[in-house]
């Protein structure tokens, strides 16, 4: 089954995914270019497809090869529905063995960015000239079109880089328009959603809003909405949304699980309670999170025991409530796309808080409810800023549901939580001092239980490390690793070495992700 998002406008474009790396970023440009598209695996059956009345589909990239045994196909019943489509990559070869063309290993692969040469007028290429950098990744090529389709353009190693069947409205490329390398990617996806499909621009955030304030109304009903809240960008634009649409029948509970940064449980609260003036109940459960934490050192079990006692504490003042209908999170595209990818992750590389086992079985119950689902990071950012949220809130840099505890390598106590606070304090302030916070997509304290000798005055020292997490990211996906300029970093150590206690020495991370993470846990 799908799960619904609320707020899905009548016009769709479905991506049926098989498994690429960059099938979300198809929805990305689409979106991009104010047509909501959303996707789906690709073995969701006809009916499905039906019932949701895409008016466009796209079929992705994936790592598989069609001509390999249980090679994942789709049922050619969607080539009749007369909904435009467009194969990618692999996509392409599945449009090719539907309509009976043939498709072949190649021992010319390719790569990375290629030329492509339109050979014949298309309406895909609209607008282009006649060669195009394109980016291609692929290992088994068309060797004979179908019957009934044009090859349009091709390149060295791709005779056959993209085929058409206009009357029916049926494309295909071997390349992948949704990647920044394919220079003119965006004007072929263009071409393809507005001069080929008829779709109009008309997705936007207000839109959003609106029909998803009317899909929660729906949703709830006269029933009551319990969200779980950080005070983070993420689950802040979920709580105004369903203040928007339920208004006084939205409890937000704040979990105090002492890991938060300094100062913030105060903020949280001042924030909700004052400014927007939610129904917001406050639980400081500090002492409890810091004694399960007690002796742990291993990084997927502190992430285990905060995700599951967070679900605990919050039943837990549900219970008190009383009645409560459904759980709210704001959760966001990329923490769920593993579950929707066709092939899973392969490895957990790290478990998510939203989807311990407890909130999994609350959403097989269909008691959750995730307005965010769809959405990525900035266009949450976009959302906030349309729902009147302050710069400052919208802009904040992402932090992790279990907290400082998974930027404390090793074990969790009290006094080392209290030192990594002020570090990381110091230097948000320098950053935002120096007017980078707003450049960086992260930056953050990590607290390092390594001892290394030092002098302070004429004593000598014997003390902890900060290690300085700074990155440029667009989606967390892919990060760089974050120069900042010689005198700002220069206060920052000095600062922290001076002023919090336990530190002698402050290092800088210049790891890229991949291969290393953002968070060091
Ligand atoms: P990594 O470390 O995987 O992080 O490169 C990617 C982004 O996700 C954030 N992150 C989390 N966010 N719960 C969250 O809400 C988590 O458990 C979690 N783990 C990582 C991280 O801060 C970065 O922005």
């Amino acid at each position: 089954m799908i799960e619904h998002l609320p707020g899905i406008p009548t016009e769709k474009v479905m991506i049926l995914d098989f498994g690429s790396q960059y099938t979300q970023l198809i929805a990305r440009r689409i979106r991009e270019l104010n047509v909501y598209a959303e996707i789906v695996p690709y073995r969701i059956s006809f009916e499905e497809i039906r019932r949701e009345k895409p008016s466009a589909i796209i079929l992705s990239g994936g790592p598989s090869s069609l001509y390999e045994k249980n090679a994942p196909r789709t049922g050619a019943e969607i080539f009749g529905l007369g909904v435009p489509v467009l194969g990618i990559c692999y996509g392409l070869y599945v449009v090719v063995d539907a309509f009976k063309g043939k498709i072949k290993g190649s021992s010319h692969k390719e790569y990375g960015r290629a030329e492509i040469t339109i050979r014949e007028k298309s309406k895909l290429f609209k607008g282009l000239k006649k060669s195009q950098t394109v980016w291609m990744s692929h290992g088994d090529k068309v060797t004979t079109p179908p019957p009934g389709f044009r090859v349009v353009a091709s390149s060295v190693n791709a005779e056959t880089a993209a085929i058409e069947n206009s009357e029916k409205r049926i494309y295909g490329v071997q390349f992948h328009p949704e990647v920044y390398h394919t220079v003119h990617g965006s004007a072929i996806l263009r071409n393809f959603l507005f001069d080929i499909c008829g779709l109009k621009p008309s997705w936007n955030m207000k839109s959003f809003i609106a029909s998803s304030v009317e899909a929660i109304r729906a949703e709830v009903g006269d029933g009551t909405v319990l969200l779980g809240l950080s005070g983070g960008v993420d689950s802040t634009v979920t709580a105004v949304l369903l203040d928007r649409a339920i208004g006084k029948r939205l409890f937000c509970v704040f979990v105090n699980n002492g890991v938060l940064r300094k100062n913030e449980a105060e903020q949280v609260i001042e924030r909700f309670k004052r400014h927007l003036k939610l129904n917001l109940i406050y639980v400081d459960a500090s002492n409890r999170f810091l004694r399960k934490l007690k002796g742990v050192g291993n990084p997927e079990k502190k992430r285990q025991i905060i995700g599951r006692e967070f679900i605990r504490v919050f039943m837990e003042e549900a219970r008190k409530i009383g009645r409560f209908d459904f759980l709210a999170q704001g959760t966001l595209y990329p923490d769920v796309i593993e579950s929707v990818s066709t092939k899973g992750p392969s490895d957990t590389i790290k478990s998510h808080h939203n989807r311990v086992p407890e909130v999994l079985k609350l959403i097989k119950s269909g008691r959750v409810i995730e307005p965010l689902k769809e959405l990525f990071k900035d266009e949450v950012r976009v959302l906030g800023k349309e729902l009147g949220l302050a710069d400052e809130l919208v802009h904040r840099h992402p932090f992790p549901g279990p907290g400082l505890a998974i930027r404390i390598v090793g074990e969790v106590t009290r006094e080392r939580v209290a030192t990594l606070q002020e570090a990381d304090a110091i230097l948000i302030e320098e950053i935002r001092a120096a007017g980078l916070y707003r450049k960086l997509w992260q930056m953050f304290a990590v607290f390092l239980p390594v001892k290394s000798v030092g002098v302070m005055g004429d004593k000598r020292t014997y003390e902890n490390v900060i290690a300085l997490r700074g990155v440029t990211s667009v989606d967390a996906m892919t990060a760089d690793w974050a120069y900042l300029p010689e005198e700002v970093m220069r206060k920052i150590s000095n600062r922290i070495i001076n002023e919090v206690r336990g530190i002698n020495r402050v290092v800088l991370d210049i790891s890229s992700k991949p291969p290393s993470t953002i968070e060091w846990e």
